[in-house]
């Protein structure tokens, strides 16, 4: 294992401990990616998208390149989460305008059982990516590394795809609970073991996406989704090389069960744009940093707009006290049509704007 520069931005870990900053940390979901011309270059001399993603040359060169452009605080690892079901066989192939798809679907008994935990070798991949970027970062600001979460995973494992209604998967889960366990526990050991290895290969924090968590009724989505998260953040190791090794749980459209989701352990919850910051944090006080949550399309207005909607957003969240903590985030990916000008405007914005708010 190699021995990696010190860090010389903390700031994005220290938020995520609610610890005192000087200023909010910014990153961006999806920061490295085609709204950026560099990306788009450098994915047309891979080819496509899982040749950027597979390769650990490449994924270093597109992870570095929001953050030569933009005074980002953390870098996120560039892979994808679905990485962890093609590992289970299950045959990743993007087409071209339609996003990602399997092969080999999950559709019956059979499949299903046949499930397992793979081999974190087929991995190997991206925990070289993590070793590489940490490296090429030389101490520029933390790594993050992620995982969907099994129910997000298990979503398009049983739909072989997106979905608008998620039809196939929710039959699945209320005629087959039994399937649906399976798939979910199988899912939970993974992504643990997983982020786990990209820990130990330097991640400096973890993300868990549950995309698709707010499409859940209440309950079902506790006794499906929340729970197999709960068990992955169990199962992480909190600690590497004596420094706390902080997780965030983003689940999309999970605003109403908020404190739910506060209480399982994870340091930081992320959250979309429909939550307001302060009924947020007055909902989970001190148990949790809080990660978000700037509507993505705010990027698409004027710089003076993108100032007042961030100044909006750091309002929301409010003056920080001991044990407060706030990241700057949109409240979901960037698109991919986003001006690489507007991101600029708030970069700057969220840096400045916030100062007032830490100096207590
Ligand atoms: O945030 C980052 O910069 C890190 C990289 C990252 C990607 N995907 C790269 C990517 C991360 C963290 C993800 C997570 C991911 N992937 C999620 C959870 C987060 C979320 O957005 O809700 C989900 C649901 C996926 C599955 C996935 N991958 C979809 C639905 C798509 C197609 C969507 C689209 O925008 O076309 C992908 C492809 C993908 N993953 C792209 C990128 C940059 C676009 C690929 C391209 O270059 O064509």
């Amino acid at each position: 294992m190699p021995t990696f520069a010190p860090l010389q931005n903390d700031t994005f870990l220290r938020a995520l401990l609610r610890q005192p900053v000087e200023y909010t940390p910014l990153w961006l979901m999806r920061q490295a990616g085609r709204y950026l011309p560099e990306y788009r270059a450098t994915r047309a001399r891979a080819g496509s998208f899982l040749g950027l993603a597979q390769n650990p040359d490449f994924a270093t060169e597109v992870t570095l390149q929001p953050l030569d452009r933009y005074a980002l605080d953390a870098a996120i690892l560039f892979s994808d989460i679905l990485t962890v079901p093609d590992a289970m066989g299950l045959g990743l192939y993007f087409v071209e305008g339609e996003g990602p798809k399997f092969e080999r679907p999950l559709r019956d008994e059979k499949q299903v059982r046949a499930l397992a935990v793979p081999d974190m070798s087929s991995l190997q991949y991206v925990f070289d990516a993590v070793t590489q970027i940490r490296s090429a970062l030389s101490g520029r600001v933390p790594l993050i590394g992620f995982s969907g979460s099994p129910w997000t995973l298990a979503c398009y494992m049983v739909e072989g795809g997106g979905s608008d209604d998620f039809r196939t998967v929710k039959a699945m889960l209320y005629n087959r609970p039994d399937l649906m366990q399976h798939i979910l526990e199988t899912n939970a050991a993974t992504v643990a073991a997983y982020l786990n290895a990209q820990i130990d290969a330097g991640a400096q924090a973890v993300m868990i996406f549950d995309t698709w968590g707010g499409a859940l009724a209440d309950g079902i989505y506790q006794q499906y989704s929340l729970k197999y998260t709960q068990d992955v953040v169990r199962a992480l190791q909190k600690e590497k090389d004596g420094r706390r090794i902080p997780s965030i749980v983003f689940t999309k459209g999970g605003g109403l069960w908020l404190e739910e989701i506060a209480g399982i352990g994870a340091d930081a919850v992320g959250l979309d744009w429909t939550v307001n910051l302060k009924t947020a944090r007055a909902k989970v006080g001190d148990q949790v940093a809080l990660q978000g949550n700037l509507d993505p399309t705010v990027l698409f207005a004027q710089p003076e707009r993108i100032h007042q909607e961030v100044a909006n957003v750091l309002q929301a969240y409010g003056a920080h006290t001991a044990g407060s903590g706030h990241v700057f985030n949109l409240g979901h990916g960037i698109s991919q049509f986003t001006p690489p000008e507007a991101v600029t405007a708030l970069v700057e914005a969220v840096h400045t704007l916030s100062r007032p708010f830490h100096v207590a």
